[in-house]
């Protein structure tokens, strides 16, 4: 828990040079189209592990255009044992990203989880439930990633032995090779921790979507694939060597292609609205008001596993596609939840229900 928070951004995108206090709490940033609104919100995003919430594939987009001094984003957060800073910045040479927390460069992005849990929900992720799967399988890891940080390192172990299982295969030099075989265990030992967490996951985030989230659809979700398949018919031990079994068989089809046939990066993850409806054809504020009963509750868990870190929540956008109604439920909701939250809109009037129980900022005139 903190106290206040100051954000500090340096040739960020729109900024030159940004130095603002808040406190802890709900935050909502209203202004007009054009004036920064995403752009401080993604900059908070990148406090934390991955490209951020616009999915940035280069760093030098964060530059500003018109600046020479190099980007950066920090924030300091003031807590009772003392100043907490984490800072991001592109490497000079490598243009890689780099998280610092309080000066000192972290070795693994992903090691800031034990310290924040940061989740968002962007007008983009409104096309979620209708687009391709593997977007929606992302997704489905960040917010695992988001309840349990280890994740990430199963997911990584998976995904660096499988692409070495390819290397092999598509240099035809796999037909004698033990190396294969271990790499191929290596995928099966990761495939079934990372189906645990999943699972346990789905089961942390119904739990609460069921319990906790009001006024938004009870959504239950789905995985399903071969390896799915593989682990209800069997479990651990089995499980994991009829997955070495089916990638040993399917060495020769799969040296052709991108990864293996089946595993858990084929997983097919869908989700149902409690009127027994799948998420892709439901409509588009159904599958909005869907997107941020998932969020809440994942955040919700997160807030509950671990106690003293710090929870964030970022809204873009927050009006759009929620009706009236759903909009003051969700804000309702946010200010009992008792975490950092940051909210924008353009238009003031979506704001004027938070007047007195929200910190809300009008960027035309601090700016
Ligand atoms: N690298 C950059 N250098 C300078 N300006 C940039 C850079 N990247 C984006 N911008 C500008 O930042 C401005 C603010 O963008 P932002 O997306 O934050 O606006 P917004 O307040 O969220 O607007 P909207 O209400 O339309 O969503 C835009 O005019 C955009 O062109
Ligand atoms: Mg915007």
């Amino acid at each position: 828990m903190f106290s206040n928070l100051r954000i500090s951004l340096e040739s960020f995108r729109s900024y030159k040079s940004l130095n603002m206090e808040f406190p802890f709490g709900v935050v909502c940033l209203h202004g007009k189209n054009g004036i920064g609104k995403t752009n401080l919100l993604e900059a908070l995003s990148l406090l934390s592990p991955g490209r951020g919430m616009r999915k940035v594939a280069s760093n030098s987009v964060f530059q500003n255009n018109s600046a020479n001094t190099p980007w950066r984003a920090q924030i300091e957060f003031i807590t009772d044992s003392g100043p907490l800073r984490i800072m991001t910045t592109a490497n000079a040479a490598s243009n890689r990203r780099e998280i610092y927390l309080n000066d000192v460069l972290l070795k693994k992005h992903s090691d800031i989880a034990d310290l924040m849990s940061l989740n968002w929900i962007t007008p983009t992720m409104d096309k979620l439930f209708s687009e391709g799967k593997t977007a929606r399988r992302r997704f489905f890891d960040r917010i695992t990633f988001s309840i349990f940080p280890k994740y990430a390192d199963h997911i990584i172990s998976y995904e660096k032995a499988m692409r070495e299982r390819q290397y092999l295969l598509a240099e035809n030099r796999y037909s004698s090779s033990s190396w294969c075989d271990c790499l191929e265990s290596l995928m099966a030992e990761n495939a079934i921790a990372i189906a645990e967490y999943r699972m346990r996951a789905i089961s942390l985030i119904e739990s609460e979507i069921r319990n906790c989230v009001n006024g938004f659809p009870k959504a239950t979700f789905s995985l399903t694939g071969e390896f799915e398949n593989l682990i209800k018919e069997n479990f651990c031990q089995k499980a994991k060597e009829s997955f070495i079994e089916m990638l040993k068989t399917s060495r020769s089809t799969d040296s052709g292609k991108s990864g293996a046939k089946a595993g858990i990066h084929k997983t097919l993850f869908s989700v149902t609205h409690e009127n027994g409806q799948e998420a892709s054809l439901c409509s588009t504020g159904e599958q909005k008001a869907i997107l941020v009963s998932i969020i809440l509750a994942v955040t919700i868990v997160s807030k509950k596993m671990e106690k003293d870190a710090i929870t964030m929540l970022l809204i873009d956008e927050v009006a759009a596609h929620l009706d009236d109604d759903k909009r003051e439920r969700l804000f309702d909701e946010l200010i009992s939840m008792k975490i950092s939250v940051w909210l924008t809109g353009t238009d003031a009037g979506i704001f004027s229900s938070m007047l007195g129980r929200a910190h809300v900022v009008d960027l035309e005139k601090v700016l």
